[in-house]
């Protein structure tokens, strides 16, 4: 069994302006908030406690996720007031959890099928301070850089390099011995990737790399969220309970559907992600657009590769 931590308090500012709205990590992806997929994972693994650092926007986890009993799990919110970076952050949210057990922390914007159970274990198993999860990119430089030695253990933490020393990158799933959290500063602005790492590595602590090659995606970008929802959308298109859809509309290209839409009689869809309790006219068109929760979307409206919501009508880049 484990304990967890998911940082989702930074301002998900290459998603503007999906992001004006809604923080990154409750963005839906094929129906659920990308942070909804990974309490899942994080369940399936056995943590039973999970702690929300939460910063921007802080106040959209709350009412969805609650005490955290509907996904058989107890769920906290450590809210800063003003961001603490992902160091501070684990810190300040491990103040809410106990010092027994290994302790999972997840970057709260990326897609991952690899196994964590194993990772905790590879972890228990080699004694580790900080177990790592990495995974091989083609082009390395938009993450932190990690190579490792023939035993697995990380002989440095590079974060975002122009020239890569290796395309083995750091993917976002860290396990943590609850000490060593402790070794960071409370109350202090800290980013794990520039500060801690790097500093745990060079006193000679046990970090090691734990490689999975498994399905694994940052949804960090527009491109990138709607390519999380395709892949994990199967066929044309997927909605969600509550949904009616006129039958001569035509959904294509990996859409999703949140709950509680109404589809009107000849609307085409063709690669979007459309939120909850959405309404949408007759005869409306849309294609690589993005369709915030609760909008109307009149009919005939004919949009490609924008932002719809009650507020704003923006085009974005996907
Ligand atoms: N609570 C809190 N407070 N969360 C934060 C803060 C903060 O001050 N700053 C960032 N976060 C959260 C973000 O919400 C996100 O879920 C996660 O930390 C990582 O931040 P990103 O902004 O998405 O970082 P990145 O994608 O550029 O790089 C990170 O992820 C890569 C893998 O996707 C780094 O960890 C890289 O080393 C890594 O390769
Ligand atoms: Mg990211």
């Amino acid at each position: 069994m484990a304990v967890g931590i998911l940082l989702v308090g930074g301002f998900g500012t290459r998603l503007k302006p999906l992001t004006d709205e809604s923080p990154k990590p409750m963005l839906p992806v094929a129906g659920l908030p990308v942070t909804e997929h990974q309490i899942l994972a994080a369940k399936k693994a056995g943590v039973h406690t999970l702690v929300l650092a939460t910063s921007y926007l802080a106040e959209i986890f709350t009412p969805y996720f609650g005490d955290g009993a509907k996904w058989g799990m107890k769920i906290l919110y450590a809210v800063e007031k003003e961001p603490l970076g992902t160091g501070g952050a684990i810190r300040n949210a491990a103040e809410l959890l106990g010092r027994d057990e290994p302790v999972v922390v997840f970057n709260g914007d990326v897609l991952s099928r690899h196994s964590i159970a194993d990772q905790i274990k590879f972890h228990t198993d080699n004694k580790a301070d900080v177990t790592l999860h990495l995974i091989d990119v083609e082009d390395a430089r938009a993450f932190g850089c990690v190579p490792t030695d023939a035993d697995g253990r990380v002989t440095a933490f590079l974060e975002k390099m122009d020239n890569p020393v290796t395309n083995s990158i750091n993917a976002g799933c860290y396990v943590f011995s609850p000490d060593v959290i402790d070794k960071i500063p409370l109350g202090t602005v800290v980013s794990v990737e520039r500060e801690t790492f790097p500093a745990l590595v060079a006193s000679g602590r046990s970090v090691f790399g734990y490689k999975e090659q498994s399905y694994w995606l940052d949804v960090g970008t527009p491109a990138a969220l709607f390519k999380g929802s395709r892949d994990l959308v199967e066929g044309d298109f997927q909605a969600m309970a509550g949904t009616t859809i006129a039958p001569d509309a035509v959904i294509t290209g990996g859409t999703s559907i949140g709950a509680r839409c109404t589809i009107g009689a000849g609307v085409h869809i063709d690669d979007c992600i459309i939120g909850d309790d959405v309404t949408i006219g007759d005869g409306a068109r849309l294609s690589h657009s993005f369709i915030a929760h609760g909008t109307a979307v009149a009919a005939g409206v004919q949009k490609s590769a924008h932002y719809l919501s009650q507020k704003l009508d923006l085009p974005i880049i996907v």
